[in-house]
């Protein structure tokens, strides 16, 4: 259980290491400042329907009340030890965990615990504005358990740093608070994470997209031989399900919303559906290439020795390693990958080890392809012609091979002039954004209410009626 008692809630018994506790004391109130600065905006006073970790078994672990929300618990939680566990991949595969930071490998460690840490605060700070332009108190409820829970992830992230990196972990903790999404001069780490979030479809296509990067990244790092870290990675997915949740029910209820749309009205030319103030499916599709093509890029490089190494070391692991049935080592292995040669694609096999970015990024292509196939379902029950597919794995890539060149949604090499001649047939176009932001120009909230170019989801949160009263705005 979790004590609610100390001044940070926790599982780890941090009242035994004084020193520690002090530190993430005085780390705190930055912390609440930068809630106050960065957090949803103008949204302090409001009381919102919000759950709070009590346990952290898989049942039970959510506790529903009204909260304000920078008085939300967040705390330190960790999955509990298995005193067996082992290293299970890389060149230390077999040894016990490590409750420690081997001293080889602490640069390493820092870098990818920081690297994690920054994209936490980085998404509050890409979606504070949303709250004033909510489709309904469901979805403004659900934005901000989203930013509660991120701003949770923040902790998980610099509790290992203070616990585990000393002095170099306090620095980097407070850079977490100083850095800022699309800041000019210090920017968030990662380029998805600067990007901006204008409105509720690239929120719910950003927690589709974006937060499932975080979930693949959460379980290959829930491997890690560092046993403190796999632990901590392990609890945050428990939230980030939800997180994904409300990502794809909400681009699927825009998508319903607009098939109803369509149908009653007999219309099919997007100039038609938006004359009815929903979002055309062309639209739509724009946002996906876009939204997706930018995750891709998190995963890195197609070809990396950073990523062999944080295997071989056994600090990164592959997603569900411990399922996979090979030797859990790969010095032999091979892996395919692409990469453009004259005007071609092609693919070769390199190393398993080097392209293990690649491999994470396969297997979340393989999530995503799943998620999309079950929007497709929501239109094909309507009845209406049109197919959302996902991009090339090459368009509008900016990081590993496909970098630096022009590549269609359907995989043909073009020059940049061909390219540029059909961005906006491809990607989200001023006009666009101009559009989507202005049918979002203030909040709804009626209870029960949903604005007019979203279908309201199947059921409420925790059992509770669609026309409750989710946030209370004092
Ligand atoms: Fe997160
Ligand atoms: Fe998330």
């Amino acid at each position: 259980m979790i004590d609610y008692t100390e001044k940070i809630p926790n599982n780890v018994d941090l009242g035994r290491d004084r020193v520690l506790q002090r530190a993430l004391e005085h780390w705190q109130p930055a912390y609440l400042s930068w809630w106050y600065d960065m957090g949803p905006n103008e949204s302090h006073n409001f009381e919102v329907y919000l759950r709070t970790a009590i346990s952290v078994e898989p049942d039970g672990w959510a506790q529903f009340d009204y909260v304000k929300m920078p008085e939300y618990r967040w705390g330190i939680f960790l999955q509990p030890r298995d005193e067996k566990r082992q290293v299970n991949f890389g060149m230390h595969k077999g040894q016990p965990a490590w409750q420690d930071v081997p001293g080889e490998y602490r640069s390493i460690l820092r870098r990818i615990v920081v690297t994690q840490g920054d994209t936490e605060p980085a998404s509050v700070e890409q979606q504070k504005m949303l709250g004033l332009s909510c489709p309904s108190l469901y979805d403004l409820r659900n934005i901000f358990q989203v930013n509660v829970e991120e701003g949770r992830h923040l902790w998980a992230m610099v509790y290992l740093l203070h616990r585990y990196f000393g002095r170099d972990g306090r620095e980097e903790a407070e850079s977490l608070l100083a850095r800022r999404s699309g800041d000019t001069d210090n920017p968030r780490i990662l380029g998805a994470f600067n990007e901006p979030t204008p409105d509720w479809l690239a929120f719910y296509m950003f927690t589709f997209f974006t937060d499932r990067d975080g979930k693949f990244q959460l379980c290959a790092l829930a491997e890690s031989g560092f046993d403190p870290l796999a632990r901590t990675c392990r609890f945050m997915l428990t939230e980030e399900a939800h997180h994904m949740f409300v990502g794809e029910s909400g681009v699927s209820r825009i998508i319903q919303r607009t098939c109803e749309v369509m149908k009653e009205n007999k219309v099919d030319t997007p100039a038609d559906v938006r004359a009815l103030g929903v979002i055309d499916l062309q639209t739509i599709q724009r946002y996906l290439n876009f939204h997706y093509s930018v995750t891709l890029d998190l995963y890195g490089s197609d070809v990396s020795s950073n990523a062999a190494n944080y295997y071989t070391s056994g600090l990164k692991g592959r997603f569900r390693e411990t399922k996979l049935e090979d030797d859990h080592i790969l010095q032999d292995a091979a892996y395919p990958v692409s990469e453009v040669v004259g005007d071609k694609i092609v693919t070769k096999q390199v190393s398993a080890l080097t392209a293990l970015n690649e491999r994470l990024r396969d297997d979340y292509i393989e999530e995503i392809q799943a998620g999309v196939n079950r929007w497709q379902r929501v239109i094909d029950e309507a009845g209406i012609p049109f197919r959302l597919t996902l991009p090339h794995k090459g368009f509008h890539r900016e990081i590993g091979n496909f970098a630096g060149h022009f590549i269609s949604t359907t995989g043909e090499i073009l020059t940049e002039e061909q390219w540029k001649a059909h961005e906006f047939k491809w990607l989200p176009s001023p006009e666009d954004y101009k559009y989507v932001q202005s049918l979002m120009s203030g909040r709804v909230t009626e209870l029960g209410k949903f604005a007019n170019w979203i279908a309201p989801p199947v059921k409420g949160i925790n059992g509770r009626p669609l026309d409750f009263q989710y946030v209370r705005f004092n």
